[in-house]
């Protein structure tokens, strides 16, 4: 019945293979993986990632302020400030997404200070709140009028003040309302950060996130990218203006106390923004939201899709004592997906949770549908007519 942690046997593509842990073998459509633009395994990705592997070995085997810095590295975040293109603006590289969230979170906001997030934020966001020391104030998921409400309550004026919000949702697959909380906020001299996690390369008409698609890139003052979901590696990073960048550099405790990228992941990620960037980026934007378009339609009054806008479907099915042997029926009929369930989402919406990528065809997304379906029959989860 376990079916959490189950071992993947080849790259992270629309159909996959597994091992359970009683050794079977199935092979699986895969809804479940954030590589939503393909690039983990992109011809051209794996390319670089090998001609950096030879020329700066396997790993980076130093902290970026001490000596683990390469030139690769300094390619990179002039790439992504290319990719940007805003005059002025810096980029700090991390390890990880999960330890630049903690690790600017933490280097900005101090005791004294105060972090105000969305009640959905992701736990990243919530941890470098804890580590800062400052206090923590909530609001209502999206809601900025509740915003409004909880800063006004607050010494504006005398505080710092830093207000957390996402691009998509990973939970939900809606959009940060950014817009909205970046007016909001500014009312009151507050900093927006804004995680564009499951949003960068993909959200925006040339990828740039959905503080581009909202139209407030340049009002936003901190963009935290992953380079786990859409550029098919592993990272992240702080995008900012470069006072601000430089600032986190030496701040940052998980920057700073942590190994640098690895090259190989360096190479490819160069590569997967150059693509990202120009034409091979536009078509697979294209293709995703219209895989996502047709993957919502099929399951749109059939199954509880929540207020899904992006290339995240949830599929709400409640009960969390469902999760393992829903889990166990999607493998065995064929799908790899994500499930949720308390306390990673409140009680009574625990989900399946599908990531659509941009190279899906109609036969996988049939047949995903078909055996979402099938198990929301057998399972009890399809809505009334
Ligand atoms: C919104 C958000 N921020 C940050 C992270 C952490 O990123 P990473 O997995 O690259 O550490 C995630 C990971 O799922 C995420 O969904």
């Amino acid at each position: 019945m376990y079916t959490f942690q189950i071992p993947h046997l080849g790259a992270q593509r629309p159909e996959v293979a597994v091992q359970r842990i009683s050794g079977e073998k199935l092979d699986l459509i895969s809804l479940a993986n954030y590589n939503y633009l393909g690039y983990s395994y992109h011809p051209e990705v794996l390319q670089a990632a090998k001609d950096a592997l030879d020329i700066y070995g396997l790993g980076a085997t130093g902290s970026p302020v001490l000596n683990g810095t390469f030139r690769l590295h300094q390619l990179l975040e002039q790439k992504i400030i290319e990719f940007f293109d805003m005059p002025g603006y810096g980029v700090s590289l991390f390890s990880s997404g999960y330890g630049a969230n903690i690790g600017v979170v933490s280097a900005y906001a101090h005791k004294g200070d105060i972090v105000v997030l969305d009640r959905l934020s992701h736990a990243s966001l919530v941890d470098g709140a804890i580590l800062s020391q400052a206090t923590i104030k909530l609001f209502k998921h999206n809601d900025y009028e509740h915003l409004d409400r909880v800063l006004n309550r607050l010494d504006y004026k005398n505080t710092r003040i830093l207000v957390c919000t996402e691009g998509v949702y990973s939970a939900d697959g809606d959009t940060g309302h950014v817009a909205d909380i970046v007016r909001v906020s500014k009312k009151y001299g507050a900093t927006v950060l804004v995680d564009e996690a499951h949003s960068l390369l993909i959200a925006g008409e040339h990828g740039r996130g959905v503080s581009e698609e909202q139209g407030v890139l340049d009002e936003v003052d901190m963009i935290i990218a992953t380079f786990s979901k859409s550029f098919g590696g592993v990272g992240g990073c702080l995008y900012a203006r470069e006072d601000l960048t430089n600032y986190v550099n030496w701040y940052a405790r998980s920057r700073m106390f942590s190994c640098a990228l690895d090259p190989a992941v360096t190479g490819g990620l160069i590569k997967a923004l150059e693509l990202a960037g120009g034409p091979d980026g536009q078509a697979k934007r294209e293709r995703i939201r219209s895989n996502a378009d047709y993957l919502r339609a099929r399951l749109k009054d059939k199954v509880d899709i929540g207020d899904s806008h992006s290339w995240i479907i949830p599929v709400i099915y409640g009960d969390e004592h469902l999760t393992i042997p829903l889990s166990d029926y999607l493998q065995r009929q064929g799908v790899d997906a994500s499930l949720m369930s308390f306390p990673a989402v409140p009680k009574n919406q625990s989900r399946i949770r599908l990531f659509v990528t941009s190279e899906h065809n109609q036969d996988q997304l049939d047949r995903g549908a078909d055996i979402i379906l099938q198990a929301a029959e057998k399972f009890g989860f399809l809505l009334d007519k």
